[in-house]
């Protein structure tokens, strides 16, 4: 069930049930001279929804911003800060606990999102330690690439030129999902270097197309079908535990 498309009388049903829910969290940041903008939002939010149908749990709105900062130096980025996107994360978990859910589970599609999600959870822990709050809160944050299994088909899938950014893995699943809007641009170098960075404007310094370790034109829908089934089979399985079915 979805969020969006349920009545608050429908979550209060389910509430009775299960108080586990999934967000889907992503970014709108460049992804190279192939990729879409949205590419971060879109991947979390159709393994977090596929997911959902697996496992019969419910799927909130997918958060399309995240934080970005590295990307900022390519036109169509936008970031939010960390302090701001620790306060998302601290409001939408505050309203959804507030109502009852004590299982959220955040899906993530960015990496550059992971600590500043993991510094919000651990500023809500702090928080409850102080005010003695003895309600159960189970909190959790999962990137759709690392769930189980998923490295190893990767790693079968694109044995060379995956990368770190703007990779096949995630521009396959864009193209699954969004035929219409599938790009090709050439690549030179065919694999983009990979590394270190700092700030935006060293980010394009070292990567002047965007890429980091990737090469994109290995991306197919067919793929990306295949990653999101078995990335959405996987967080099913992580859920059960939280799901009072
Ligand atoms: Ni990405």
């Amino acid at each position: 069930m979805l969020l969006v498309e349920a009545t608050w009388k429908e979550i209060e049903t389910y509430l009775l049930d299960s108080q586990a829910i999934v967000i889907p969290i992503g970014s709108v940041e460049q992804h190279g001279p192939m990729g879409l903008l949205g590419t971060d939002a879109m991947c979390a939010e159709v393994v977090a929804r596929r997911a959902g149908e697996i496992g019969g749990f419910l799927v909130g709105p997918t958060l399309a911003l995240g934080m970005a900062q590295s990307h900022l130096a390519f036109p169509g980025t936008i970031s939010l800060k960390p302090s701001t996107l620790m306060a998302v994360v601290q409001d939408v978990v505050a309203s959804l606990s507030n109502a009852g859910f004590r299982h959220i589970a955040f899906l993530n599609g960015h990496g550059g999102n992971i600590a500043t999600v993991t510094a919000a959870f651990s500023e809500i822990h702090a928080q409850r330690s102080l005010q003695q709050d003895l309600d159960n809160l189970n909190l959790a944050l999962r990137s759709w690439f690392d769930l189980p299994g998923i490295r190893k088909l990767l790693a079968d899938m694109y044995p060379k030129g995956h990368g770190s950014h703007a990779t096949p893995s995630e521009i396959a699943i864009t193209q699954h999902l969004y035929p219409h809007a599938k790009k090709m641009a050439p690549l030179d170098p065919q694999i983009a270097a990979d590394g270190r960075f700092t700030d935006a404007h060293d980010f394009r310094r070292r990567y002047p197309d965007g890429r980091k370790g990737s090469d994109p034109s290995l991306a197919n829908p067919e793929d990306g079908a295949k990653l999101v089934e078995a990335a959405a089979q996987a967080l099913a399985q992580e859920m059960v535990r939280y799901t009072n079915k």
